[in-house]
């Protein structure tokens, strides 16, 4: 049986229930629209503490105003379905007013890791992220939170921001979860028609050849224009970004260090990002 929260008040009043049983709690927060990889964060969040809470909220301030805020799948029952079959203990799913009530007027602006990347293409993108994530962690208080590493700088951005903000929530990394031919699960896939499909599943490939090719040695800059020009090939709009970098800070890739090549590119109105580790020689 999965509890609803609607607001914070009811969120708090159950999570302190468990709190004077002694229970720990775990958190991951999602905008709806489950799927396989929201779900094995919350069994990651489930090995980790007693209860998990799980957050459904479309948050308007990380959509820039001709983004597909309106559009963006929404499917509530079919989510709580899934996050029961999961195990899930506290589904919470605030309004926008609950969120940003009335005179709602600060906003959290999280350097390094933001900077670049995302930011370039979307430059509103990490201080929406980083304004809700901080509420959300405050709201919940858990003793951990799970983070996809499929949104590899917004998880470095969120650990940046429990760092400075002294946060007391772990932060844990979860590993991407892929389809059989190794497409990152993402709510967006569902814009996809069946070619797009076959075309986004290159994707995966391409960045797998380029991380490949850079831990044997090549140069990160030709090997990321080659797989820039790979990604056209493969029948993809636009691409937004192919870039390697250091796993922690997203510096500029130097050798020998842990490192992740990272990718935007556009499939018609899709944006598809993804990321791989550059593996260690
Ligand atoms: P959303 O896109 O719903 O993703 C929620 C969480 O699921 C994020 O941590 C994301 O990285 C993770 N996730 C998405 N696809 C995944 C996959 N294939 N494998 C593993 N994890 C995956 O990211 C957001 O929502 C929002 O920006 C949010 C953090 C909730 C703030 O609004």
């Amino acid at each position: 049986m999965t509890a609803t929260a609607r607001t914070v008040r009811e969120l708090r009043a159950m999570i302190s229930g468990w709190r004077r049983e002694g229970l720990t709690v775990g958190f991951v927060p999602t905008m709806g629209a489950l799927h396989d990889g929201h779900i094995s964060l919350v069994e990651l969040a489930l090995q980790k503490a007693d209860r998990c809470v799980v957050s459904i909220f479309v948050n308007p301030r990380q959509f820039g105003p001709t983004e597909d805020l309106d559009k963006y799948p929404r499917q509530l029952a079919a989510d709580m379905e899934r996050l029961k079959a999961a195990g899930t203990h506290l589904a919470f799913t605030p309004s926008v007013d609950e969120m940003y009530p009335a005179g709602f007027a600060t906003k959290v602006s999280v350097g390094g890791p933001s900077q670049g990347l995302e930011t370039d293409f979307r430059p509103h993108f990490f201080d929406g992220v980083a304004t809700v994530v901080s509420k959300l962690l405050l709201q919940v208080s858990a003793d951990c939170a799970v983070f996809g590493e499929k949104d590899y700088q917004q998880l470095c951005v969120i650990r940046q921001l429990s760092r400075d903000l002294d946060i007391p929530t772990e932060i844990i990394g979860g590993p991407t979860m892929r389809d059989s031919e190794g497409l990152a699960m993402s709510s967006r896939n569902a814009y996809l028609s069946v070619d797009e499909l076959g075309i986004a599943r290159t994707l995966n490939v391409i960045l797998l050849a380029a991380a490949t090719a850079i831990a044997a040695g090549e140069d990160p800059d030709s090997a990321c224009i080659k797989a820039r020009s790979a990604i056209g090939r493969a029948g993809f709009s636009s691409v937004d970004y192919v870039a390697a970098r250091e796993s922690d800070t997203l510096a500029p890739w130097q050798k020998n260090r842990p490192g992740r090549v990272l990718a935007a590119a556009w499939l018609g109105k899709t944006r598809l990002i993804d990321n791989l580790e550059i593996p260690a020689i």
